[in-house]
């Protein structure tokens, strides 16, 4: 049978690793499918001295690869948006299958994507863009496709992971540990879309998608990073019994859904609370399967390569019929539901909430009275003598799951308060249970 010909285009992190399993695996693969899949192209403005491809056609210009009538299967690992994008559709225009890595050009422009590809009947996959090596697209748009999904929330940023574990292990410094996630290849060219968030929005707005059925809605994701978290809530959330982690929660709800990225304290002896260091997991609740999670690492070149490789034979599988039969978002795409995401304001949360306050007697009664007052359940407190001698002291509590608007009242009345100085640090919490 002829071969499956595969046009590369970026030979970053991704695009070496895509390389480097395709070359190495290639007899294993050729076993899997019953065709050879051989890398017709490259298109990259500059080698990967990890990857030996001389005896590879390469261009410079990433266009050249998508409208090359020998390639079969495009593989956009440049990332970004406008000209990822611009590629995709080129691709798709060509008549080629697309495989991609690229979330944010998932999240912002899958809609689209998705629509040309169909009219074109040509596939477009995206497992590699989100929790990295970890098939959980294919968990849940084909293992749970029985199930009504209530749930996903998921650790699906490596970086952020990292961060948050070596600060808390190590006592290391925020920016140091950073540093050191670019030069492991597991952040994003702007490291930014690591910490506060952005990088996770993508990805849970395409897993929202993919369990709830509706389209793809980045714009009214809520986004909260870990640039803020500070080494005393670290320490108390593990006094407490909890650990800070950075998630992503996507939750059906009666009158729409939550779709939100946040710093979250979960109990200790969740296995999620557990997933330490570059690993990503994802938990999923679905009415009939009950509870599932999926882990593994979540960034780096061959993990992430990994899933990229699965997608290529996935397209390849496809050559002796028409076209997949998994529609792009696992859904008939005239079947997607326009579930409204709720503002910020309607989600419903426990809060982990500290605050500094003058260390005298009734202090403790003024504030618990302004939760009270607001219908906000304590569930433990703690009191943090500060500098020793100094008349003030940390006041950590942990409240019941109550509507945000309910509590962002309750921490403007303690803000006002004049035994309170400064601001409410307040963190989502979730028991996941
Ligand atoms: N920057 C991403 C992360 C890479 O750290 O998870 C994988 O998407």
């Amino acid at each position: 049978m002829k071969p499956i010909r595969v046009g590369i285009c970026g030979l970053g992190t991704v695009g070496g690793g895509t390389f480097n399993v395709l070359t190495r695996n290639a007899e294993e693969i050729r076993r899997r499918i019953g065709r050879e899949i051989i890398v017709e192209m490259i298109g990259a403005r500059r080698p990967n001295p990890a990857c030996d491809t001389s005896a590879v056609r390469t261009s410079k210009d990433v266009f050249d690869v998508a409208r090359d009538p020998e390639v079969d299967v495009v593989v956009e690992l440049i990332g970004g948006y406008d000209v990822a994008r611009e590629l995709v559709m080129t691709a798709i225009a060509n008549g080629k299958h697309v495989v991609t890595a690229n979330k944010a050009l998932i999240a912002l422009h899958g809609n689209e994507i998705f629509a040309a590809a169909s009219v074109k009947g040509v596939s477009v996959c995206y497992e590699a863009g989100v929790a990295g090596g970890i098939p959980v697209i294919k968990a849940i748009r084909e293992g749970l496709a029985g199930n009504r999904i209530n749930t996903v929330a998921g650790i699906i940023n490596g970086t952020g992971n990292f961060i948050l574990t070596e600060m808390r292990d190590k006592a290391r410094d925020f920016a140091d540990v950073l540093v050191e996630a670019q030069k492991l290849g597991y952040a994003e060219a702007d490291p930014t879309f690591d910490v506060e968030g952005i990088d996770a929005a993508h990805k849970l707005t395409i897993l929202a998608s993919i369990a709830f059925g509706s389209p793809l809605q980045f714009e009214k994701a809520y986004t909260e990073g870990i640039s803020k978290i500070c080494p005393d809530d670290v320490k108390y959330a593990e006094e407490l019994g909890y650990r800070i982690k950075h998630l992503g929660i996507a939750r059906r709800r009666e009158n729409g859904i939550e779709l939100r990225v946040h710093p979250t304290l979960i109990p200790e002896d969740r296995l999620i609370a557990n997933v330490d260091g570059v690993m990503n997991a994802v938990m999923v609740d679905a009415d009939a399967v009950g509870t599932t999670m999926y882990y593994g690492a979540g960034a780096g070149a061959e993990p992430t390569a990994s899933a990229v490789v699965a997608d290529i034979i996935d397209v390849a599988r496809t050559f002796d019929s028409p076209a997949s039969s998994v529609p792009g978002l696992g859904f008939v795409s005239d079947e997607l539901l326009d579930l409204p995401v709720l503002p910020v304001e309607e989600i419903e949360s426990a809060y982990y909430l500290r605050l500094d306050a003058s260390d005298q007697p009734g202090v403790m009664t003024t504030i618990t009275g302004v939760l009270s007052d607001a219908g906000i359940n304590i569930e433990a407190i703690l009191q943090k003598e500060v500098h020793a001698g100094e008349q003030v002291a940390h006041i950590i509590m942990l409240t019941h799951s109550v509507q945000e608007s309910q509590m962002n009242r309750a921490i403007a009345a303690i803000e006002a308060l004049d035994v309170v100085s400064g601001t409410v640090t307040r963190i989502r919490m979730d028991r996941l249970d």
